[in-house]
């Protein structure tokens, strides 16, 4: 049963062209890359962050300065997910330029743009966390920004229940930073690959 469910996963027939590396540069597949690296990251830097408002700050100079490739690991974090978002911007652009965007891949697309919110929520979730002078103000902006959109008093309200950087606020960012966003991700990140999988039989358009 179980090889019968494998085999149903991949498609009976691949096209040459759309395995090409001229094709998709491998942008998507670098991404997912990149995400594994900021999840494994991410929860190696869980071990020590302390999401609390009085002692978040202190967490980061502790895995800066005492904890052992602390420093490291805080840069690989930040520069993966700059670099995470670069890839995603430049997979879009192929897909764009490319025209795979249009039918059979639609749905995919679809999918592919709610990932590229997830991945513009997760880095403003994350930027919060170190609550340094720089994350709280950019976050109040942003947070002051959302208000004027439509609904944007209740998902304030659910982001923010007390104020930016307080305590409760905090514990949603990272809540949604360390457990909600990835899963998410992941989830529809396995829904992509499947539909990827299932055509690749559909000729590319260029
Ligand atoms: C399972 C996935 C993840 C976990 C467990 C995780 C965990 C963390 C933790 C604990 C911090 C606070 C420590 C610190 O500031 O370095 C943090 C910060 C951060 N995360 Fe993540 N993260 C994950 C995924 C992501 C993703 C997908 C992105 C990008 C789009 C991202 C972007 C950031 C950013 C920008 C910061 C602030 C770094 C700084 O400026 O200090 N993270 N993350
Ligand atoms: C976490 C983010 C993402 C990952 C890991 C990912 C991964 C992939 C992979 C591995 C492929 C196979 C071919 C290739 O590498 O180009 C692909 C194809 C595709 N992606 Fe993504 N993707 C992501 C985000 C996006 C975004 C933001 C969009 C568009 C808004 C998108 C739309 C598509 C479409 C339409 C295809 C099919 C293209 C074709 O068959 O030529 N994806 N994706």
């Amino acid at each position: 049963m179980f090889n019968d469910f494998i085999r149903h996963l991949f498609p009976r027939m691949v096209l040459r062209e759309n395995l090409k590396i001229s094709y998709t540069f491998c942008l998507g597949g670098m991404a997912f890359t990149l995400f594994l690296l900021l999840a494994l990251s991410g929860m190696l830097l869980a071990l020590y962050y302390q999401p609390h408002s009085a002692h978040a700050y202190a967490s980061i100079l502790f895995i800066e300065e005492e904890v052992f490739g602390g420093h490291f690991l805080h840069s690989l974090h930040r520069t993966a997910s700059n670099l995470y978002l670069l890839l995603m911007f430049l997979h879009t652009l192929r897909v764009l330029l490319t025209g795979a965007y249009r039918p059979p891949r639609q749905l995919n697309w679809l999918i592919g743009f709610i990932l590229l919110c997830l991945a513009l929520f997760s880095g403003y979730t994350g930027y919060l966390l170190p609550m340094d002078q720089l994350a709280l103000w950019a976050t109040q902006t942003g947070m002051e920004l959302l208000r004027i959109l439509p609904l944007g008093e209740v998902l304030h309200g659910f982001l923010v229940p007390d104020a930016v950087g307080e305590p409760l606020s905090l514990l949603r960012f990272y809540m949604l930073h360390v457990v909600i966003l990835p899963m998410a991700t992941l989830l529809l990140c396995f829904l992509h690959f499947y539909h990827i999988r299932r055509q690749k039989g559909a000729l590319p358009y260029l």
